[in-house]
């Protein structure tokens, strides 16, 4: 029985000594809560900061709330990263232009240079979300996250999406997962890819898809969880800089129709636009009307883009246009609008239509 008290007297005293030594190590030395990502939100409006008259009102004044506003919505966030906010712009989304893109993307640029940011969030209107998520795909010459955030539902509404779509949003963009997957917009648990991400609803909270590809993945108890990769150049492999530019060359998007004439080519031309997009339709095409017309604007230095109104599938070369003879550019996949923005970078570079190609097969 003695045996087991020493035994016991022995075990309690280096218990003891552990505890005591424990105490004694400075706070800075123990070994430190591993460090949280730092994340940048920049705020620019939209429903996300929108404010209605009620829970069950429809009616609500985007661009109201300040982005401190929506992170204390998220209390939780604080947990997971350690982020960093501004107010970048105070905006409807439909309200957006080239020079505040040329603005962020510096921005964004700058922040990521810096060695202890993970990645940026920006939180934006969805009207034209996707047109900004490609800008920045094109644009920031960094593979860190740059993750966009939105909302169907303003923060005043029963069923409001944006708390939950910020969160995901900052989880996503301090992840070492989301490293070198492009600009991704993040919205009701799914990860959509900037090169094809599309709003095809008007009111529905999943109202971003990728009609062709599909999410890139989705944001699922708390991480993003990848299932696949974007095979189109973007952000650190894009070959075009805005780091010194403050405008960018005008282009227009001209729809087709039943019916549809020259009127708004000529329109454009006179306006001094140095490209048009032609928003087709089937694979590109265009009245007859419109296509000499947009041959003629050709004949005159203005580049032409082939694309199309319909939602999934490329717009293809060697088709019902003769695009080589006309000196004319297949968009693939990029919609109409995503071209306009493809058009005005690439028209930075170049004027050789077979060049201006080349960037739409890769981009
Ligand atoms: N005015 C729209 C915008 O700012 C509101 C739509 C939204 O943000 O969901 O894009």
């Amino acid at each position: 029985m003695g045996q087991i008290w020493r035994a016991y007297g022995r075990l309690l005293s280096v218990w003891v000594l552990v505890a005591l030594c424990g105490s004694l190590v400075p706070e800075r030395l123990r070994a430190a809560e591993p460090d949280k990502p730092v994340v940048w939100v920049l705020a620019t409006g939209g429903t996300i900061a929108g404010q209605g008259e009620s829970q069950v009102a429809s009616a609500y004044k985007p661009g109201t709330l300040r982005v401190e506003t929506l992170l204390n919505a998220i209390p939780e966030i604080a947990e997971v990263a350690e982020v960093r906010a501004e107010q970048f712009a105070q905006i409807a989304s439909q309200d957006m232009d080239v020079a505040t893109w040329l603005r962020l993307a510096k921005r964004i640029n700058a922040l990521l240079q810096e060695p202890q940011v993970a990645g940026v969030v920006v939180t934006h209107g969805t009207d034209t979300q996707e047109e900004t998520a490609y800008f920045l795909n094109l644009t920031v010459k960094s593979e860190k996250p740059v993750v966009m955030a939105s909302a169907m539902r303003p923060p005043s509404a029963l069923g409001a999406d944006g708390a939950r779509n910020l969160y995901q949003a900052i989880v996503c963009a301090g992840s070492a997962q989301a490293v070198g997957q492009g600009v991704m917009i993040v919205m009701d648990d799914k990860i959509i890819g900037a090169d094809d991400a599309t709003k095809v609803s008007t009111l529905e909270a999943g109202a971003f898809q990728d009609p062709d590809f599909g999410p890139l993945g989705l944001i699922y108890n708390g991480r993003p969880i990848f299932s696949r990769h974007s095979l189109k150049r973007h952000t650190a492999q894009s070959e075009f800089d805005v780091s010194e530019l403050d405008s960018l060359p005008r282009v227009e998007v001209v729809s087709s129709y039943a019916g549809a004439t020259a009127l708004f080519i000529h329109a454009a031309v006179q306006a001094g636009a140095r490209g048009i997009v032609i928003a087709g339709v089937g694979n590109g095409n265009m009245s007859a009307e419109m296509l000499n017309a947009a041959a003629s604007a050709r004949e005159q230095g203005v580049a032409i883009v082939r694309s199309s109104r319909i939602m999934r599938g490329p717009t293809t070369q060697w088709n019902e246009v003769d695009d080589d003879a006309l000196g004319f550019v297949a968009s693939w996949y990029a919609n109409p609008y995503r071209a306009r923005i493809l058009l005005m970078l690439a028209l930075t570079q170049t004027e050789d239509y077979r060049e201006i190609q080349r960037m739409f097969r890769q981009y």
